[in-house]
């Protein structure tokens, strides 16, 4: 069961203004997060059907009130998505296709599986976006260093709120859903095998789009940002891997440091932004100086 009360946040982005390559004009840091954005809004619209499929048979009434955040929690997260991606809807990505096409790859996957392994899937990209948040507030990362303010910002309030509800979908799926091991194990599989299937075409896509294919050097230095050696997605891989182990649960990584810091200015303050360059803005500052 989660460990912190989770608190649904309406916030807003002015994401006008945002550069193409807002993540330190390096076009495959940032076109990988683009790739994401496009297909959250979708997504997290089948991970609320998932949840609420099984909502009325939860008893605990601390786990009912999480569910009710988390809703909330994704339901704003599609919305503030939503307006950046009309901003990449202008740079020319065809973003009412892809959500087309992902909106299509959903319909029919949730005629065919059982309710019970769609939750599965659900714990499992939660588990995916849990991570990549926590992975956020790490500096180690480096994942949003040169990032334009913004959008760091946004990504860090979604990746905060991925952190606080990342037990939620977890915890309905062992106790009301009666889930097992096995099954939730192969729906990583699937889940990850699935967002390398879907979201890689439209990431290449974009970069494409860009005119960054026709520089290898540019996208080999990018990919190994996130897959070489000390790279932003293996350095996830310790925590990731860990849901294989029979007896995981999502809380045992805790409330990371840097997310707990966002909360408490977050709490202070009501600003996203200000949250954001108080726990990375200002470390960079403080570092660069
Ligand atoms: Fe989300
Ligand atoms: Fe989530």
């Amino acid at each position: 069961m989660s460990t912190v009360s989770i608190s649904h946040r309406k916030v807003a982005f002015d994401v006008s203004a945002v550069p193409r390559h807002w993540n330190g004009g390096d076009p495959v840091l940032t076109r990988f997060f683009d790739a994401l954005s496009v297909h959250f809004p979708e997504g997290e619209r089948f991970f609320i059907q998932s949840v609420r499929h099984f909502q009325d048979q939860v008893t605990d009434s601390r786990l009912r009130q999480d569910i009710r955040h988390f809703i909330r929690q994704e339901g704003q997260h599609g919305i503030v998505h939503d307006r950046f991606n009309d901003v990449m809807a202008g740079q020319g990505i065809d973003v009412e296709r892809v959500t087309a096409n992902l909106r299509r790859f959903i319909r029919t996957s949730q005629k065919y599986l059982p309710k019970k392994y769609q939750l599965a899937m659900t714990a499992a990209f939660e588990h995916f976006t849990a991570t990549l948040g926590e992975a956020m507030l790490k500096e180690e990362t480096d994942m949003f260093r040169e990032a334009d303010p913004v959008m760091r910002a946004m990504f860090l309030w979604h990746g905060v709120e991925e952190v606080e509800h990342k037990a939620v979908a977890y915890d309905l799926y062992q106790t009301a859903a009666g889930g097992g091991y096995l099954t939730r194990v192969s729906a990583l599989v699937v889940a990850m095998l699935m967002v390398h299937a879907v979201v890689a075409p439209v990431f290449i896509n974009m970069l494409r789009l860009d005119g960054a294919l026709r520089k290898p050097g540019v996208v080999l230095r990018g990919l190994n940002r996130l897959y070489g050696r000390g790279g932003i997605l293996t350095g996830m891989l310790p925590e990731f891997l860990a849901w294989f182990r029979p007896g995981f649960h999502p809380w045992e990584t805790g409330m990371p440091e840097k997310v707990a810091a966002w909360l408490e200015e977050y709490g202070e303050h009501g600003d996203p932004m200000r949250a954001s360059a108080a726990v990375y803005g200002d470390a960079v500052i403080q570092e660069a100086a």
